[in-house]
């Protein structure tokens, strides 16, 4: 038997390290996985929650593949990326609808039928990329899993059902009647606000409330049931009669879990399945990035007063509001001393060149929002924005236009964050005495930068939430085993009211016939003292006799 040599010590030295290593850290080595990601939702605010999920995958060693309609502004050199941009007259269309609604006045009703309506061509522009022939390519590859945006376009679990791989969704906000029946997430209408209503953090709501929220929910409930129709349609037409694939209500069951981008401690508190899994937060950098040189001297120069910035989001481009709205801003911003960064898409065309205001066609939104001398944010309550915001800990002015906005600008100013302003029926006014107070009133400050704290106090951070759980997905091969009952569940069967009608149905079964029962004795009874009655003087007769 030879000695060893130094090169074997070597290399056992090596495997022992390496073993230490992974023993130390806990972490198993995994092997990369394939990973597909399909984002089709035409919002670009959407696509960066998504894309940082798909950037943590890629950074932590994975495959991934990326189909998107647009160009996305969070990316990974390693992520290959499969971009299907909508026809030109589609784009255009999304655009128009989209325009209208910063000029309408908003009713509820009308609201919704807008949101219904700029939701076909969002329907469209979806369905257009997933019937797309740059999608075969996709469909001849094997992936071990499959990520996808929601927003109301189920007809998508159309890639899953032809990939028959697991499917993760992920979803830009809090667990919500959408998402929640998907995974079993138990619809509690008296005490977990619905979609379109808020509540404070703690508060018991009142009557009145609960009764609203059974509405809200109920009638969310059927307009899901109603768009249900529509989707399953879309998903047969994508299907094009292929019978091997599974059913659009098989692959309704099939959903593995939900990213939410929210936080439990953004409240209320609400029940949660192990299907909803909480990445509040994803987008934001664990650090922020330098700025570039024109912002970071901007800033810096701001010091004694602090800088504010104003932007109404990617969707809502500040073009679309009114000129005579504009104005208005641009009135207030350039007579306050505080410096101001401004969002505008036509930098040569401005509001106005006041020396306080720099205009910026495009924001590293949460790198300026990091900065210390940024004391107010003015938004249009994006739940992204709401969220850098929060996470960073600037109080906010909020203009919220439509969608989950107002609820937005609501959650800020009961939250004490912050007011609000209405910015379809903008006053010069109002909106100098709300930038005022809630820059100089510091209750605002103080309140985001508490909850602030509390919302980065995590067992995990949203990062390595989602690299767990992606991979728990892909160790267990869909986790099956983790899905609640309540998916396969009907209505009569979640409420109960079968059983409760079963149970008045026996109660009064039982009651009839205690009845019949009863009067059955009675008759008895009687028919014994009537005897009894007739014998007894008989009876005392004889005694007396006797
Ligand atoms: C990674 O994904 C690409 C695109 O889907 C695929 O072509 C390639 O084979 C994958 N690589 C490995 C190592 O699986
Ligand atoms: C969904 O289907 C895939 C494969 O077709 C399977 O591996 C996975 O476990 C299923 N997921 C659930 C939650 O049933």
């Amino acid at each position: 038997m030879k000695f060893w040599r130094a090169a074997d010590i070597s290399k056992l030295i090596a495997i022992a390290a390496i073993t230490f290593m992974a023993i130390s850290t806990g972490v198993q080595p995994v092997h990369s996985a394939n990973i597909l990601g399909v984002f089709l939702s035409p919002s670009p605010s959407h696509l960066i929650v998504h894309m940082s999920i798909m950037k943590t995958l890629a950074e932590r060693g994975h495959n991934v593949t990326v189909v998107t309609g647009q160009k996305s502004k969070v990316n990974h050199e390693k992520i290959h990326n499969i971009i299907i941009e909508p026809s030109e007259a589609l784009q255009r269309k999304f655009n128009e609808e989209l325009s209208g609604l910063g000029t309408k006045k908003k009713s509820m009703w009308k609201m919704l039928t807008r949101v219904i309506t700029a939701d076909t061509v969002m329907f469209t522009i979806q369905l257009d990329v997933l019937k797309n022939e740059r999608l075969q390519e996709i469909y001849e590859t094997n992936y071990d899993l499959v990520i996808m945006g929601y927003f109301m376009n189920n007809f998508q679990w159309i890639v899953p059902a032809k990939l028959n791989c697991p499917m993760i969704l992920s979803w830009t906000g809090q667990p919500t009647e959408m998402i929640n029946e998907l995974v079993g997430v138990p619809h509690e209408v008296s005490y977990v606000p619905s979609y379109f209503m808020t509540q404070k953090n703690g508060e018991v709501p009142s009557f009145s409330s609960r009764l609203l929220n059974i509405f809200a929910n109920a009638a969310l409930r059927l307009f899901i049931t109603g768009m249900d129709i529509r989707l399953e349609a879309r998903y047969k037409e994508l299907a094009a009669g292929d019978t091997t694939l599974r059913t659009y209500h098989q692959m309704r069951e099939n959903v593995s879990l939900i990213f939410c981008n929210s936080h439990f401690s953004e409240g209320p508190i609400r029940p949660l399945v192990p299907g909803i899994v909480e990445i509040g937060g994803i987008q934001i950098k664990d650090k922020p990035d330098p700025l570039p040189k024109t912002l970071s001297d901007f800033l810096n120069a701001s010091k004694p007063n602090g800088a504010k910035l104003f932007s109404l989001g990617s969707i809502m481009k500040a073009s679309n509001v009114q000129p005579a709205t504009v104005q208005i801003i641009y009135k207030v911003l350039s007579s306050l001393k505080q410096n101001v960064i401004w969002k505008w898409e036509d930098l040569s065309n401005t509001p106005g060149n006041a020396s306080n205001i720099l205009y910026q066609k495009w924001l590293p939104q949460d790198d300026i929002l990091a900065h210390p001398n940024l004391k107010l944010f003015i938004t249009h309550a994006g739940k992204g924005g709401m969220v850098e915001s929060i996470y960073n800990g600037v109080p906010m002015v909020a203009m919220p236009v439509f969608a989950e906005q107002p609820a937005n600008a609501d959650k800020i100013v009961s939250s004490g964050y912050g007011l609000q302003v209405d910015i379809l029926n903008l006053k010069e006014e109002p909106f100098r005495e709300a930038i005022t107070e809630v820059l100089n009133n510091p209750v605002y400050r103080n309140n985001v930068q508490a909850f602030s704290k509390l919302y980065r106090d995590r067992p995990l951070s949203a990062r390595e939430n989602v690299i767990y759980w992606v991979e728990y997905v892909l160790r267990h091969r869909g986790a099956a085993h983790m899905q609640s009952p309540l998916v396969r569940m009907n209505f009569l069967q979640s409420s109960s009211l079968d059983v409760f009608l079963t149970i008045i149905v026996a109660l009064y079964a039982i009651w009839k016939v205690l009845k019949w029962a009863f009067k059955g004795l009675r008759k008895l009874i009687r028919l014994a003292i009537g005897k009894f009655k007739t014998v007894k003087p008989r009876k005392s007769k004889k005694s007396k006799k006797e």
